[in-house]
């Protein structure tokens, strides 16, 4: 599932392991359960703001032409998330039991299909490879990417 980028196929793998690690989290049965369940939120969380930072300004730099319908799909996607998840630390805890699914599914459905459409655009080069979260740290709220 290589977009011929190292530091988004990274970012994209730890997606997948988030996702496996919901889905152990919530089917076990330890006292902690649910510190656990909040450490894997609180990842996910980081992945999606900073993974979708990385990619959006990348794609923007190369003036990527289809760059208002890939961020169309990463605002609908963290909309979705981040919604479960409130629910969730609002006291509906049926509401994650989707989520790990979901989050699985973001890879057949946007990484495979949407994604690889920049390979070639993007590349090792033109890509910011700091760690999501000096990202994140880093971006100027002022600069919106459309
Ligand atoms: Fe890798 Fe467009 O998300």
């Amino acid at each position: 599932m290589s977009v011929g980028v190292d530091v988004i196929d990274d970012d994209h793998q730890a997606f997948f392991r988030v996702s496996a690690l919901l889905q152990e989290f919530q089917s076990c049965r330890v006292e902690n359960r649910d510190a656990l369940i909040e450490t894997a939120l609180n990842i996910l969380e980081e992945y999606i703001e900073g993974h979708f930072l990385r990619e959006e300004t990348a794609l923007a730099a190369a003036d990527y032409p289809d760059l208002e319908a890939h961020i169309a799909l990463h605002d609908d996607f963290a909309a979705v998330v981040s919604r479960i998840i409130q629910d969730y630390r609002d006291g509906d805890k049926a509401r994650l039991d989707p989520l790990s699914d979901l989050v699985a599914n973001w890879i057949g459905n946007h990484i495979l299909t949407v994604d690889t459409r920049y390979r070639g655009v993007l590349t090792d080069e033109n890509v910011d490879n700091q760690p999501l979260a000096r990202l994140i740290a880093n971006a100027d709220p002022m600069d919106e990417i459309e």
